[in-house]
């Protein structure tokens, strides 16, 4: 069986553990796919940055492009739009399956991006763009694409999240809160994008379009971050029985004028503390789905960090990588861990 060749691009919190993990779960990883998944390289800007974990110094490489051409399944860490862009455009004319967690380039470039996937006949998916670990792209795209989902309420920044339990629970300023996060290590170096939202709305329009079967432009998202929200909000909100939380608010609408048409905005709101998403607390995600038939639907889990979001990334790798073995297990794997049936005696 040919082995099929991996190029992880960006060894970042989360490129670095996807790296890793191809390294030391390539058998069972291999056996899942029905061939042996080689990680070919990865690529980097710095190759004496440090890294966790750390990674083989003859993996690593500053020649992207090389790494890419010479790979059946491309994924890419290396966020931002421009560069991401190239590279995820040359794996695809290439004919390479792409796998990214990268919200902003799909946010900005995907209808782009998905032409060029379709063109070739390769996959470009992306379970870790929104909610981390959380399944909530192919649950959309795929389970419920015989419904109808009618809203999405969605807490899909941990960060911004963190910060507004923090201000709920100990009655903390925006300020001190977030000096925490940042402090923990929540919040990144630059939190920015976080506050302001735009990492909400990112993920807010890739989930609208997936739920509505439609493209929504990130311009026509509008914007409210948490920069404003004060303790004594926070408070008010508490005496009268609601929480205040940041939410990508997606919804099928009819305009004034009576144009049917769908919306996607992200801002603070009070939500009732009975709420299924009033629970989520610290750096957690959650999405809830409401949907015609299958109605309401709660996904939730951790929203960041590196091995949480390498699940989704080595799903989508194993999905991808299974396509190119001809007679491999497919989607239905048959058992192939060897584990057998055991008593859990009494429980
Ligand atoms: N900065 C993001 C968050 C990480 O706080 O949720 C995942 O996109």
């Amino acid at each position: 069986v040919l082995p099929i060749r991996v190029a992880v691009l960006g060894a970042g919190t989360v490129g670095a553990e996807v790296a890793h993990q191809l390294i030391t779960r390539a058998p069972e990883l291999a056996s899942r796919v029905g061939a042996p998944l080689v990680l070919a390289g990865v690529a980097v800007r710095d190759l004496d940055a440090k890294r966790t974990p750390s990674l083989p110094r003859d993996l690593l490489t500053t020649d992207a492009e090389s790494l890419v051409l010479g790979a059946h399944v491309v994924v890419e860490l290396i966020g931002g739009t421009d560069r991401a862009r190239e590279l995820v455009l040359l794996a695809l004319e290439s004919g390479a399956d792409v796998i990214t967690g990268n919200k902003a380039l799909l946010a900005t470039h995907g209808p782009e991006l998905f032409a060029a996937a379709e063109r070739v006949g390769a996959q470009l998916n992306y379970e870790a763009a929104v909610g981390g670990a959380i399944p909530i792209i192919r649950p959309l795209r795929d389970s419920l694409a015989g419904d109808d989902v009618r809203r999405i309420l969605g807490i899909v920044n941990g960060t911004t999240n963190y910060v507004l339990d923090r201000m709920d629970d100990h009655g903390d300023s925006f300020e001190d809160a977030l000096a925490t996060a940042t402090e923990l290590g929540y919040a990144e170096a630059d939190p920015s994008g976080d506050v302001s939202g735009l990492d909400a709305a990112h993920k807010a329009a890739i989930l609208a379009g997936l739920a509505f079967h439609t493209t929504v432009p990130l311009e026509s998202v509008p914007v409210e971050g948490i920069e404003h929200v004060t303790a004594e909000q926070v408070a008010a909100g508490r005496e009268t029985g609601h929480v205040v939380k940041l939410l990508a608010i997606c919804e099928r609408l009819t305009a004034p004028d009576g144009t049917q048409g769908v919306s996607a905005r992200v801002h603070p709101a009070l939500l009732p503390r009975d709420h299924p998403l009033a629970a989520v607390h610290g750096a957690n995600n959650a999405i809830f789905v409401q949907a015609d038939s299958a109605r309401d639907l709660m996904f939730y889990g951790a929203g960041a960090g590196g091995p949480e979001t390498a699940s989704a990334i080595l799903g989508d790798l194993v999905s991808a990588a299974r396509r190119h073995v001809i007679g491999g297990p497919g989607i239905a794997a048959p058992p192939s861990s060897g584990l057998p049936v055991v008593d859990p005696g009494v429980v």
